[in-house]
């Protein structure tokens, strides 16, 4: 139906007789002569129907309008001087239509395609009407293009890509599960997977060595700007490997994609451990694209002349009090911008946040008065002051603190305007937590599958569980998350002792991973992998701000699927298929 695609005309077809397809992206009627462009994947093409060429053309023309589906053949021509479109690849030349053939019609578009400040909901309504737009076919080409450097990628690297089941067992990742009844086992169920990570692992025990997939995953989870109900991953495992090995594995990985897509990028990236990052930025995924890094001044406020400042220094392995320095922040904001920001923390549970400034006279602030001289110039070489800076700090209980000034880190820059744009700014965050502690319950923070570090000995030795590091290691791109992974524990007895720190009886491990547990007896061989977020990475390749865009049919922030109608209710006949029953209120 085509002898060439927009995208493919030129000069050098002047006077060829071509036929090209697509769809109507505009039409303007200039006193006679119609003129049509016309779109197809990813490319205008503009067309001229003259009467004087050809009635027939002309007169089809007229009834057509925008998003009609036409087939057309006609002789290219220069477009001539003055009228040409220097934004067009094609903007040089335009077809003399000869014959037009109206294959489809189209109800008027119920939105302005290309418009961003359309409501979403209508466009996620009409989803194929917006990937009609070039912004909706470059993000997907680039997904495609991603994908596939990455099967190449892994596939030179010798992982062999193997597929895992959807309708399977649940997977603890920390979310709650989307579930499937069984109708053959009426009243039980399959999970959908929120990783392939427990048959990743026993492809391992399997003796496939290195395994990758283009996995989906489900987890049912509140919902972000960069969560999705139903995702896909880069998931990757391998055997015989330490920590270095993934990360060598990864690196090249993100090279890889990234250079062939268009980005240079180092071969290797920087690194942090867990808790530096939490103490330097508040965040285990810091943005790596601006400074702004926090520096400890616990010990010079335990001497200050403040009692609530010095008891909460007197703390110092439960609470902290960290400075943040902003360069000229005394220049940029006013006064009552600087109190303001304390309305911002204080959403965070701050209970005030403490400023200094650096004045040409020394440094200033409603609190200087508590500290002696010799501490004032303390804080001022600590900090780094310089005049016209500003210092913010704030004070308490170590995890709120540094929640609080960490969020706060990121509203300063987004506020200065001062993070680049176009930049790659990767970080790997090592040396994870093994466990976190959340009102009393001990859970894994990567997953129960990950291996502990271990004293020389080969035993867990700990006074606080909290202190136990695991072998995980993510990997950070701008302050996003892109990626995570681990090296797994392959010996029954560990993976037994930390089920019990994690307070899963043995009945329960054996009911929910027994398979993992058996195949660990079996010869598992040491092993590691991670697996990465395709919609993410793309998400940041693509310079969106959305993950919603670079998924093509994604759901809404409440889990919906606009285009349809998903969730919706089933019939009556369905539900007594699958032994199910359905309280008449589902929030009873
Ligand atoms: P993790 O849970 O860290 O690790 O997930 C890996 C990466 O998947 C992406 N991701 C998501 N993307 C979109 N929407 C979501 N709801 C969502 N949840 C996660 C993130 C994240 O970094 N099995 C382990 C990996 C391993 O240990 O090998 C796992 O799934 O980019």
């Amino acid at each position: 139906m085509r002898t060439h695609y927009c995208a493919q005309i030129n000069e050098e077809h002047i006077d060829q007789e071509i036929t090209v397809s697509g769809w109507v992206a505009s039409r303007r009627d200039h006193g006679g002569v119609i003129f049509i462009d016309l779109r197809d994947k990813d490319q205008v093409l503009q067309l001229v129907c003259d009467p004087a060429d050809n009635i027939d053309a002309h007169k089809q023309a007229e009834d057509i309008r925008d998003q009609f589906v036409l087939i057309v053949s006609g002789k290219v021509r220069a477009r001539g001087e003055g009228l040409e479109n220097p934004n067009l690849k094609t903007g040089k030349v335009e077809i003399v239509v000869e014959k037009l053939v109206i294959e489809n019609r189209s109800l008027p578009m119920p939105f302005d395609l290309g418009d961003e400040r359309v409501n979403e909901e209508i466009r996620l309504k009409y989803r194929y009407l917006e990937m009609r737009t070039q912004k909706s076919y470059d993000i997907f080409k680039l997904r495609s293009k991603v994908t596939m450097s990455a099967r190449n990628s892994l596939d030179n690297l010798g992982f062999l890509e193997v597929e895992t089941p959807i309708i399977t067992k649940s997977t603890p990742e920390g979310a709650r599960d989307y579930l499937v009844p069984s109708r053959v086992h009426g009243g039980e169920f399959y999970a959908l997977p929120q990783s392939p990570q427990l048959f990743k692992q026993l492809l391992m025990v399997g003796g496939f060595d290195r395994y990758f997939q283009i996995a989906k995953c489900f987890r049912d989870e509140d919902l972000r700007a960069d969560r999705q109900p139903e995702f896909t991953q880069i998931d990757v495992e391998m055997s015989f490997c330490d920590q270095e090995d993934v990360i060598t594995v990864a690196e090249k990985l993100i090279n890889d994609i990234f250079t062939q897509n268009g980005h240079t990028i180092p071969s290797q990236f920087n690194r942090i451990t867990h808790s530096q990052a939490m103490e330097k930025y508040g965040s285990d995924k810091p943005d790596m694209r601006y400074d702004l890094a926090m520096v400890d001044v616990i010990d010079i406020f335990e001497r200050c002349d403040n009692e609530i400042f010095s008891s909460i220094a007197r703390a110092p392995k439960k609470n902290r009090i960290k400075a943040l320095k902003v360069p000229k922040g005394d220049e940029i904001f006013s006064k009552r911008q600087m109190k303001g920001f304390e309305e911002y923390v204080k959403k965070f549970g701050a209970g005030g946040l403490g400023y200094f400034q650096m004045k040409e006279d020394g440094l200033k602030g409603p609190l200087t008065k508590f500290f002696s001289e010799e501490d004032i110039e303390l804080i001022i070489k600590r900090c780094e002051l310089q005049v016209g800076d500003a210092v913010f700090f704030g004070a308490g209980d170590k995890k709120i603190v540094l929640d609080y000034m960490g969020r706060f880190r990121i509203y300063l820059a987004e506020l200065m305007d001062i993070i680049p744009k176009d930049v790659f700014e990767f970080l790997w965050v090592m040396d994870f937590p093994m466990f976190e502690v959340e009102e009393g319950k001990v859970k894994a923070l990567h997953h129960p599958f990950t291996m502990p570090k271990m004293s020389e000995k080969g035993t867990l030795d700990y006074d606080d569980i909290e202190e136990i590091e695991s072998i995980a290691y993510d990997i950070v791109l701008n302050g996003t998350e892109l990626g995570g992974g681990s090296i797994r524990i392959h010996k029954e007895a560990i993976q037994e002792e930390i089920f019990k720190l994690l307070g899963i009886e043995e009945e329960e491990a054996q009911d929910k991973f027994g398979f993992l547990l058996d195949a660990l007896k079996f010869g598992a061989p040491p092993h590691g992998g991670f697996a990465m977020g395709l919609d993410r990475m793309i998400m940041l390749m693509a310079g969106t701000d959305s993950i919603r865009d670079v998924i093509a049919f994604p759901k809404t922030q409440k889990a919906q699927c606009l285009l349809t109608q998903a969730p919706s209710p089933v019939d009556a006949q369905q539900l007594k298929d699958l032994s199910l029953r359905v309280r008449q209120t589902p929030t009873e």
